[in-house]
């Protein structure tokens, strides 16, 4: 896998999602599924995306019991995603058993952990998580864990992408989401920052939704986004 921009389809309707990649008529972007479109438009969106030829990063992020979460990455499994996701909060048994899930249901693609979410600060971690010590020790901390299960990279900020790798390896995959434009707004988000950035501090893949799925022209923020991180023209 080459390092990329994926693009969030946070819309509530699969016209929605479609009207948006209707307008990319170049080489099909990586697009992410996540919690609002999977529970509106369900399995069969992310079989016609495939189907469309998409690449597509199933993001449901699991966290539950062991046998659960291993039951269920194999029912995901058989949709074909070329990236699905789980919450590495669940404990590495829950890792053991969703990598075991997924593989049985014949999943061939990624299956990576987020650590800690992009939109959690230092404070909330420790005041309202009470997880103490440094956000990025626990991240790296989660990262190791997920390696140990087998997984094959994690969920993190880019800022925190350089640290995952030196503890865990080039090869195992920072997916980081918390990327904005250096004129953008940052939401909800905390532990952002830019394309370029992201791409240097050696994140594999960046994952963008407002700053694209807001623009006045997305295919143009796309581009930009691309040409930013992968530094190319
Ligand atoms: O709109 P924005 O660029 O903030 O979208 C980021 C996307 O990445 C959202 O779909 C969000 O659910 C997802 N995400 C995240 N932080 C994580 C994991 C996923 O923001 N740690």
């Amino acid at each position: 896998m080459s390092k990329d921009v994926i693009i969030a389809l946070d819309f509530s309707t699969k016209e929605a999602a479609m009207d948006f990649l209707n307008a990319f008529t170049g080489e099909k972007p990586f697009v992410k599924v996540g919690m609002e479109l999977y529970y509106s438009a369900g399995p069969e969106l992310v079989r016609e995306l495939k189907a469309r030829g998409y690449r597509v990063f199933l993001d449901l992020k699991l966290h539950d019991i062991p046998n659960t979460v291993k039951k269920t990455m194999a029912v995901l499994a058989g949709l074909g995603a070329d990236m699905c996701n789980l919450h590495a909060a669940g404990g590495l048994a829950m890792m053991e058993a969703a990598l075991e899930g997924f593989r049985s249901g014949g999943g061939s693609g990624k299956l990576i952990a987020v650590t800690q979410l992009t939109s959690t600060s230092q404070a909330v971690m420790e005041n309202e998580l009470l997880i103490g010590g440094r956000l990025e020790d626990v991240v790296l901390s989660y990262a190791e864990n997920a390696k140990r299960a087998g997984l094959d990279g994690v969920v993190c900020s880019p800022l925190e992408a350089f640290a995952v790798k030196n503890r865990c390896g080039e090869d195992f995959l920072t997916v980081t989401p918390g990327v904005r434009f250096a004129d953008g707004t940052v939401g909800d988000q905390v532990r952002v920052t830019t394309p370029e950035r992201a791409g240097q501090l050696g994140s594999d893949y960046i994952v963008m939704g407002r700053p694209i799925t807001g623009a006045e022209n997305p295919v143009a923020a796309y581009e930009r986004a691309r040409k930013e991180f992968l530094g190319v023209n």
